[in-house]
């Protein structure tokens, strides 16, 4: 099968690493790829959002199933493109894509389907946002409605912080189109945590569980990123949270999508908060977000560990026939640390040249995806933000965690920067369960 992945960053590097492992596969592609990804594809110059680009590319070298990385291609349709142009896609439709693209569509069908979130209110008018959270108090969440990037989301532990996000949103047109609304959230406490979950809208098969660290500091300071590293699976995601999470989220939200006539084919991301346990409860997951694609850098944390090949898993999920699945997992933990260019997500220089990859990759378990990278006259440099997702597996989670520095100490460029503290929640939450 010839198979194009859509999208250049990590994310799609692991994706493309695993599915070059799949024997179904007789030639993998990617647009627009990454020199890491051109280690297992050929990579195409079109880029990820250029829905024609891609249409046209996909047609012409005869791809069968196309695998769509990041929400911009998505949420503009371009699995409706490729499906009505007779190319099999996983991913979501850009109506069932709202479900990331519209953060007022996704709380709306969590308050109509009782799917366990916070409350929360939509407003296009700054005057009535601001009532309103003068009203509820502070801490309070606001959130463009549409994609930002990441950067649309702002927890706000006081009102003038708050009042500044809507005025940015609603006045200054900060987020053009996508903020047009805002959704206005309930601060939900608690440590956070993921679930993917393939669908094929009828069935859904969920994921080993995984966590993000979104601040760009250590002991999660600093402003939020794209993701500094994750680790899998999740302590704070037992077996009995595991359950509840399949039974009132995962499973709730995809049979509710099917319902309002708008079925979702793809993987569902659930962005969870694990509000804390009583003496005699669990901690109570609530949804934070729910994506439309797989995480990134969790997706780098979750290949690694299947061992069952992907392609089967994702061609089930476009054919309705995912109940004919199971997918297999190694019991050993994944660490993957997040190198990036100083300054970011502020403003960051490129072109530095990167060593040590070579070096880093001969330790036993390490693997090193690139995430913006490219080659400039024969040399790898920094080409983006978050730079390389240098990924460890171990015995445990504290060895995973040893390797993954041991290989970040092996890589150099100018002005890197990583957080030192990856998956130190896990250890404080199995050292807890110990006590
Ligand atoms: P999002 O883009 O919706 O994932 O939001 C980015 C980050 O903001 C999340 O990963 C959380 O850390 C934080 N956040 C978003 N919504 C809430 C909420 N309702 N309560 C507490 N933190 C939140
Ligand atoms: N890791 C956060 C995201 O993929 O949205």
């Amino acid at each position: 099968m010839r198979v194009l992945i859509v999208g250049g960053g990590g994310r799609e590097h692991a994706l493309a690493w695993k599915l070059a492992q799949s024997p179904e596969i007789s030639q993998l592609f990617c647009a627009p790829g990454n020199p890491g990804i051109a280690q297992h594809a050929v990579c195409a110059d079109v880029a990820a959002g250029d829905i024609e680009g891609i249409l046209d590319y996909a047609q012409s070298m005869a791809i069968e199933f196309v695998v769509v990385g990041p929400e911009e291609p998505l949420s503009k349709g371009l699995v409706d493109r490729l499906l009505d142009a007779g190319i099999q896609a996983f991913g979501p439709t850009a109506s069932a894509a709202r479900i990331e693209s519209s953060k007022a569509y996704a709380k709306t069908l969590m308050a109509n389907y009782g799917i366990p979130t916070g409350r929360h209110a939509r407003f296009d008018d700054a005057k009535a946002a601001q009532a309103y959270v003068e009203e509820q108090g502070t801490p309070i969440v606001i959130k463009a409605d549409g994609l930002a990037a990441g950067k649309g989301v702002t927890v706000a532990h006081d009102l003038d912080t708050a009042y500044e996000a809507i005025d940015a949103c609603l006045v200054d047109h900060a987020f053009g189109e996508a903020g047009a609304w805002l959704v206005i959230e309930e601060y939900l406490e608690g440590e956070e945590a993921s679930i993917f979950a393939l669908t094929d809208s009828r069935h859904i098969l969920s994921m080993v569980s995984s966590q993000d660290h979104k601040p760009v500091y250590d002991g999660d300071t600093g402003p939020n990123t794209g993701g500094m590293g994750a680790y899998s699976p999740a302590p704070v995601i037992t077996p009995e949270v595991f359950q509840t999470i399949e039974d009132a989220v995962t499973a709730p939200c995809v049979r509710a999508m099917a319902s309002e006539g708008n079925p979702y084919r793809g993987v569902l991301y659930a962005g969870l908060m694990l509000t804390p346990a009583g003496p005699e409860t669990r901690p109570a997951p609530r949804v934070v977000e729910f994506n439309c694609r797989f995480g990134d850098p969790e997706t780098q944390v979750l290949l690694p560990r299947m061992k069952s090949d992907l392609l089967p898993l994702l061609l089930a999920s476009c054919d309705g026939t995912l109940w004919r699945h199971t997918i297999r997992w190694r019991e050993d933990p994944c660490v993957s640390v997040v190198m990036t260019s100083g300054g970011y997500p502020g403003p960051y220089e490129k072109g530095k040249v990167i060593e040590g990859i070579e070096a880093a990759e001969a330790l036993e378990g390490v693997q090193v995806f690139h995430a913006g990278t490219k080659e400039e006259d024969g040399r790898l440099v920094t080409a983006g933000g978050r730079v390389l997702n240098v990924t460890a597996t171990g015995k445990d989670i504290a060895s995973a965690i040893d390797k993954a520095y041991a290989a970040v100490d092996l890589i150099h460029f100018e002005d890197a920067h990583y957080r030192t503290d990856i998956g130190q929640k896990a250890l404080a939450r199995l050292a807890e369960g110990r006590d």
